[in-house]
């Protein structure tokens, strides 16, 4: 297949973490006789720094001609403690899911037992875990009317839903759900808010469509609780724009590292793929990031551009690369291998480079001098 992928590198480990993804997607197309082509555009602070502007004209205009969107990381700290910034960098991505509608955020967690000791959590309320978040992207309380008082004594944020769009990601969480194990669980507030209410009403009636699907409804407070307690009870989780920002860091932490998580977001036209992580700025240039969420979301995006085999080879290889430790920093600090190490790594093993049981001496030259 030949296909057109936009790359958005971002801001911070942006770059170098979408490296190694593209290294992967390289050795993808090499063994399975596809085509990639790439074409480069801006957002973020990258895009304000060079246009001034954090999301151009021609990046919109590129992602939608083409076929899938590859996104590494957006913000910098100079934005971050400057609240009276007249552009951010976040705007960027803001108005890129707004401009795609991109409605539908896809957040999997899944645990590795290798991983268990790096959770705060005891191992055994992590083994098995296994959910995926469906957070609604372009609507609520993000999108909604803003406003700061002349004499910036008042401020105004307003959450607005409409049943079209609750409903177009309630009929896209179900029908994950039943190729999963057939739960869906709405997380809302509605016993305080009438936004929440709504969504419980159109999902309770959409749930109707779906009878083999089991439906519980539960208040974010609770959810948040919950995650923690007990995260094996969930399957799939569907939620508005804002709880699921804060459900899926929190549920992040079930997987030992923020660095693992990837992410699809689906909207009316080209989808789009990144990490959950943010730019982590302090390790920006290091080679220290951990490419595994980039390169799972690479994952993701084959499953969408309709190769479900070389999909599973990227997982299995990056379930390899866990198993057999060879990790960043942020996994081990003290025998850590480097961003581009781990990308090279997980390309030989698609080319087969790697028999089943490798010796780790082997790589152990790639490995990083600890300072
Ligand atoms: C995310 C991020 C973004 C969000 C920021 C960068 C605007 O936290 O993708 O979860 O809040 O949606
Ligand atoms: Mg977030």
């Amino acid at each position: 297949m030949k296909k057109n992928i936009a790359i958005i590198n971002g801001d911070g480990i942006g770059p170098e973490v979408t490296a190694q993804s593209i290294r992967v997607l390289d050795t993808i197309a090499h063994k399975f006789q596809h085509q990639f082509h790439y074409t480069y555009c801006l957002m973020g602070a990258d895009a304000i720094d060079k246009t001034g502007n954090p999301l151009p004209d021609e990046t919109i205009e590129i992602c939608i001609n083409s076929d899938a969107i590859l996104f590494g990381a957006i913000g910098h700290p100079k934005y971050d403690n400057d609240p009276n910034a007249k552009v951010r960098p976040e705007q960027g991505l803001l108005k890129l899911r707004k401009s795609l509608q991109l409605f539908a955020n896809i957040r999997p967690v899944t645990t590795y037992r290798s991983l268990h000791h790096l959770s705060p959590l005891k191992a055994k309320q992590l083994d098995g875990v296994d959910c995926v978040i469906f957070r609604e992207l372009t609507g609520g309380i993000y999108f909604g009317k803003k406003e700061l008082s002349e004499d910036k004594t008042q401020a105004l944020d307003e959450c607005t839903y409409t049943v079209a769009e609750i409903e177009r990601i309630a009929h896209l969480a179900f029908k994950s759900a039943q190729q999963r194990r057939k739960k869906l669980t709405l997380v809302d507030k509605a016993n305080v808010l009438e936004t929440s209410r709504l969504w419980r009403r159109t999902v309770q009636a959409i749930a109707t469509e779906y009878a083999d699907v089991a439906v519980d409804y539960m208040f974010v407070d609770n959810a948040a609780m919950q995650l923690i307690l007990s995260p094996k009870q969930f399957d799939v989780i569907l939620t508005e724009n804002m709880f699921g920002d804060i459900l899926s860091d929190e549920a992040s932490v079930l997987s030992g590292s923020l660095g693992m998580l990837p992410s699809a977001s689906y909207g009316v036209c080209t989808a789009l793929f990144e990490p959950i992580h943010g730019s982590y700025p302090q390790a920006a240039g290091k080679d220290i990031a951990n490419p595994l969420g980039s390169i799972l979301s690479t994952a993701m995006m084959l499953d969408y551009l309709g190769m479900p085999k070389e999909a599973t080879k990227v997982r299995e290889a990056v379930d390899w690369t866990i198993q057999n430790a060879f990790v960043t920093k942020d996994i081990d600090p003290i025998n850590f291998y480097f961003t581009s190490t781990i990308g090279e790594l997980v390309s030989d093993y698609i080319n087969d480079k790697i028999g089943g049981d490798v010796n780790k001496e082997n790589v152990e030259l790639r490995k990083s001098t600890i300072i």
